[in-house]
């Protein structure tokens, strides 16, 4: 039988809360510019950019972010476009809408101010349990617990839990061992950003470094002498192939751009006309009257599947008609401020 599915009957290991919160002050990340503030309009900004970036990526958008809108009211009450060109290049762009959204929702709705518990943080949009339990734990000291990505894997491998995560009876037993293991509320800030810091680091996904681990003695993932087969989800995603065709044009340094659809891959960003295939770009160039040039081919993994796009460039004496294909001709100076998806901006903006 799994342990996972056995009575508990081992005690849990309380030294794991005082091991890691000495660890975090000693060893672990102190001076990220998102840390050493109890402000949540901070911390929530990088929480939500942290979600499915690595931290280098992060500091600059964090930074630009803050500069063009110091407070969560004046995020709130810029437009979606702005925000959208903004998040340009961080991907995942459901996040900025909801960022947007959140923003608006403080601003309307709270006062301007962050609600100051993880359980009214979680109901605003784009704030979800672990989420709003770092801003709480870091803003406001709550004792509650966090559970991404990285800190399943460190407590999957700590109590040896193999219950499949792809469960969510199972996922909640583990946030119930994850709030018996919190610290006092006066760690709580060392303790959750010490988590975060071993699953960054030592904890990692394919090659832990258990013996410079700070809890290792207290690991049974280790003791076991498989750390690596935790955590354990039985959910393979499946990824398929697309594969699409631009066509990107160009009139007196202008370039023509189309606006994504509000739902689905890119939504709402601002894109070269995408066709399904080589025969619907090329009946639809028919009649420009310019040759086309064959652009190098681009891969770019999304999370479900990986993409293939082909671009075919044309140089245009006349402008086609608005009918033909909408959308907007945009000056190439001017492209920067469209929000553009990674790896279209690549390839257009110089
Ligand atoms: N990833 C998610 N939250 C983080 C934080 N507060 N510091 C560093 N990396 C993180």
């Amino acid at each position: 039988m799994p342990t996972a599915l056995k009575p508990q009957t081992t005690s849990l290991p309380l030294d794991f809360a005082p091991r890691l919160v000495a660890w975090q002050r000693s060893h672990g990340r102190n001076s990220l510019p998102w840390q050493n503030t109890r402000d949540p309009y901070r911390v929530w900004l990088s929480e939500i950019m942290l979600q499915q970036t690595q931290v280098t990526t992060v500091l600059g958008y964090y930074q630009r972010f803050l500069e063009r809108f110091p407070t969560v009211s004046d995020l709130g009450a810029a437009s979606l476009d702005e925000v959208l060109a903004l998040w340009a290049g961080l991907g995942y762009y459901s996040r900025a809408r909801n960022l947007h959204a959140c923003a608006q929702a403080v601003r309307e709705q709270h006062g301007g101010e962050f609600p100051r518990t993880a359980e009214a943080l979680q109901t605003l949009p784009g704030i979800g349990r672990s989420t709003a339990a770092a801003i709480a734990a870091f803003c406001f000291g709550e004792r509650v617990a966090i559970l991404d990505g990285n800190v399943k894997r460190v407590l999957t491998r700590l109590l040896a839990f193999d219950g499949d995560m792809a469960s969510s009876a199972q996922e909640k037993k583990l946030w119930l061992l994850a709030t018996e293991l919190l610290p006092q509320a006066k760690d709580m800030i060392a303790y959750t950003q010490g988590q975060m810091d071993l699953g960054a680091s030592i904890c990692s996904p394919r090659a832990p470094q258990c013996l410079l681990c700070p809890v290792s003695e207290l690991c049974l993932a280790r003791e076991q002498g498989e750390p690596t087969r935790f955590p354990v989800k039985t959910k393979k995603l499946k990824r398929s192939q697309r594969e699409n065709w631009w066509l990107w044009l160009e009139h007196e340094g202008q370039v023509l751009l189309q606006q994504r659809p509000a739902k689905g891959v890119w939504a709402g960003l601002w894109s070269l006309p995408l066709f399904d295939d080589e025969a619907a770009l090329q009946t639809a160039a028919q009649g420009l009257h310019a040759p086309l040039e064959t652009m190098p081919r681009i891969q770019h993994a999304l999370t479900h599947f990986d993409w293939t796009l082909h671009t075919q460039r044309a140089e245009l004496k006349q402008r086609p008609a608005d009918a033909q294909f909408g959308g907007e001709w945009v000056a190439r100076e001017r492209l920067a401020e469209y929000a553009l998806p990674a790896p279209l901006k690549k390839m257009i903006v110089s």
